[in-house]
């Protein structure tokens, strides 16, 4: 198929686009590269560099979009929610009327597992409810409940897929922010000798070790669910998917299996809470297991984390 993927040039994006090249789509990626890198569109790939609110001219031919561009900073929500708003919500709509205008009616969307807020019950399922405690969360989900009506009144085909912890590399492939947030990349940082030590945000939780517990998922197997997601694009029909792994690690077992990949002590310091924190967040990835029969394989985390330290330090 010829495909757009928006926000190709980021973490997520890239990967999705060089599978889909290699399983032999035509790709055309679309990134601003406020948060990307040129670098990280896969050859084999068109690229057209500009922002959400001007994918028009990139749309033609296109049979069907992948959109990841936009902004995905929980805290940076809270300190900024008009960018949230304007690039997620506003971005997004800007996306749909341009393919609307072109007929291309078919988009997979990179939801999140922040549309959920502080779940009642974990493992959570897609029917639980949705009550995002963040502008991030609230942007992604108010684009679900937009796929929703587009789909009811506009004929559109639209899967969205709820990420939860997004960890590891496919092959050169990996998670390069500017400013790091992530656990996983700020641990793999003193390891490499980047940072000091890694802050630890809170170990009074009401789990087993009292560090949160998150649900992380390889984002190679993260990736191929987006390409089932894009044959079951059904006009007329919004499908919304958890994308988890289903188990959760703590912080501090995260940090264990950093130190046993990299074989560095890692110094890890206890400091307070992370504002807007849940306590353990876990996904049931049942509904795309029956649906679309997506399995996660490589679901240890010794396995994520060996591959994310294989692509930061180049080997
Ligand atoms: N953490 C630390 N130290 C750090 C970084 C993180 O202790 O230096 C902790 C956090 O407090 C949290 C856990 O590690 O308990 C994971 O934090 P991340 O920042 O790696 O990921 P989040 O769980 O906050 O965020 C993820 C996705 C978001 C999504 C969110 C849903 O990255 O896109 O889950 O709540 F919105």
């Amino acid at each position: 198929m010829r495909l757009l993927v928006t926000g190709g040039a980021g973490y997520v994006g890239s990967v999705v686009a060089a599978q889909l090249i290699e399983a032999g789509h035509e790709v055309t990626v679309l990134d601003d590269l406020s948060t990307g890198h040129a670098d990280a569109v896969p050859s084999g790939a068109r690229f057209v560099e500009a922002p959400i609110t001007d994918a028009g001219g990139a749309l033609d031919g296109v049979e069907a979009v992948l959109h990841f561009a936009a902004k995905s900073l929980v805290g940076e929500s809270v300190q900024k929610p008009e960018l949230y708003w304007a690039n997620n919500l506003g971005g997004t709509l800007a996306l749909l009327e341009a393919m609307r205008e072109r007929d291309v009616r078919k988009i997979v969307f990179s939801s999140t597992a922040a549309t959920y807020g502080e779940p009642e019950r974990s493992p959570i399922q897609e029917s639980d409810p949705t009550r995002p405690t963040n502008p991030y969360g609230a942007s992604k989900l108010a684009v679900d409940t937009a796929l929703s009506a587009y789909a009811v009144l506009r004929g559109l085909g639209a899967v969205s897929l709820r990420y939860f912890n997004v960890a590891g590399a496919y092959g050169h492939y990996r998670e390069r922010h500017a400013v790091e947030t992530h656990l996983i990349p700020n641990v793999l940082k003193v390891a490499t000798g980047e940072r000091e030590s890694v802050s630890v945000f809170g170990t009074d939780y009401p789990t087993a070790d009292g560090t949160c517990v998150r649900d992380y998922v390889h984002v190679s197997d993260l990736a191929r669910a987006h390409l089932l997601a894009l044959d079951a694009c059904q006009e007329g029909e919004h499908k919304v998917y958890n994308l988890g792994n289903g188990t959760g690690f703590s912080v501090q077992e995260v940090i264990s299996v950093c130190r046993e990949v990299t074989g560095h002590e890692i110094p890890a310091v206890v400091g307070p809470r992370r504002a807007g924190d849940p306590a353990v967040l876990v996904a049931s990835s049942e509904k795309i297991q029956r649906e679309l029969g997506w399995k996660a394989e490589r679901t240890s985390l010794g396995d994520i984390v060996s591959d994310a330290w294989d692509a930061l330090s180049g080997k």
